[in-house]
């Protein structure tokens, strides 16, 4: 047995197992930031700079990773990020994931461009799940979409903020990124928007941003948004205060400090380097949450002691489907709450809320 067959320990090794096993296209789209991917590793380094000033001596006989997003108790401070095209990553796709966060009580968001179809998704899903919506020039279109979440009973609408265009990622780029035969934007209803096709050296999806996506987005799209649904609409994508502040005035029930994954503006801040400015803006207005770079226990646990009420995990998902499927990214999340777990008992933090800010250095 090599070291790489040996049962992944953690979120890294997943990633190396999966990239054993995905085709380059498919690893590339998922692993990819934009242009130099400064902000893909700056997620990870401003995490790693971060030092814990731990307490000692607080009875940490019983731990309660517990947190209330939205109203609602989740179990654990983890909820799984949109991301698109989960069936390139397993023929389950979307599916497997919606077992596996539910099988731990945790929500799924899902994304517009999923290659399963959001009742489907619906289906099998027990915990509530979100649903990340793209708006499209054809507001009749968006309309729809939204329309189908809330009759699929989705808990919450994501509307993801920073991507009037795609980022440029270049390796999407060289592949000339397209969906495979077999494979649709499943929500979609009609080939046009349902469909990727890529041009030598230039990614499919790109180009289906450039022509699909409405640039002319405002915060008075939030309150249009919200004159269509009565469900809760959280903002994804906010890397300011000033930013947060307008999404609240335009309604939004919470905001998520994304700069998608370190996707879409090269040398964009690192998520948990703009979470204080965001987290003080907002003033406990509505919650706060953070994805981009999680991959250790402590990374949530700094996170939160920063403010965010939970975070957003997103690549390391596609990895352990990638790997074994419901069962892969299940275990990826029992990973990281064992070591969230963990954390805590060695911060002295024997509940979310004993993680504040003097807990860092
Ligand atoms: C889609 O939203 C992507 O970032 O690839």
């Amino acid at each position: 047995m090599t070291e790489s067959d040996a049962a992944p320990l953690n979120l890294f090794d997943f990633e190396r197992l999966a990239a054993r096993r995905l085709p380059a296209m498919v690893y590339d789209y998922y692993a990819s930031g934009a242009h130099d991917e400064r902000t893909l590793e700056a997620n990870r380094t401003a995490f790693e700079r971060i030092r814990l000033r731990p307490h000692v001596m607080r009875d940490v006989s019983t731990r309660d990773p517990s947190t209330t997003i939205l109203g609602r108790r989740h179990p654990l401070p983890l909820i799984a990020a949109p991301m698109a095209f989960q069936r390139l990553a397993h023929p389950d796709g979307e599916r497997a994931l919606a077992r596996a966060t539910s099988s731990l009580g945790l929500t799924m968001t899902l994304s517009t461009l999923a290659t399963t179809a959001l009742e489907e998704v619906a289906a099998v899903a027990t915990a509530p799940a979100w649903f990340q919506l793209y708006v499209y020039r054809d507001r009749a279109l968006t309309r729809d979409l939204v329309a189908r979440a809330e009759a699929a009973r989705f808990e919450a609408l994501v509307l993801t903020v920073d991507a009037p265009l795609l980022g440029r990622r270049e390796r999407d780029a060289r592949n000339a990124f397209a969906l495979p035969p077999g494979l649709v934007a499943a929500n979609l209803p009609s080939a046009g928007p349902r469909t990727l096709d890529a041009a030598p050296g230039e990614s499919g999806l790109f180009r289906y941003f450039a022509s699909l996506m409405d640039q002319s987005l405002t915060w008075d799209d939030v309150a249009w948004l919200r004159s269509i649904t009565s469900l809760p609409v959280l903002v994804k994508g906010v890397l300011r205060g000033d930013d947060a502040s307008l999404a609240i005035e335009a309604g939004a029930a919470g905001v998520i400090v994304s700069n998608h994954g370190g996707r879409q503006l090269d040398t964009a801040i690192a998520t948990i380097d703009a979470l204080p400015e965001v987290v003080a803006a907002v003033a406990g207005r509505v919650d706060v949450l953070l994805d981009g770079g999680i991959r250790r226990g402590t990374d949530v646990v700094k996170a939160l002691a920063l403010g965010a009420r939970g975070v957003l995990l997103g690549r390391p998902l596609l990895w352990g489907l990638a790997h074994e499927g419901e069962a892969g990214a299940r275990r990826v999340l029992e990973l990281l709450a064992e070591e969230l777990d963990l954390a805590l008992a060695l911060c002295g933090a024997a509940r979310l809320d004993a993680l504040t800010p003097d807990l860092l250095a």
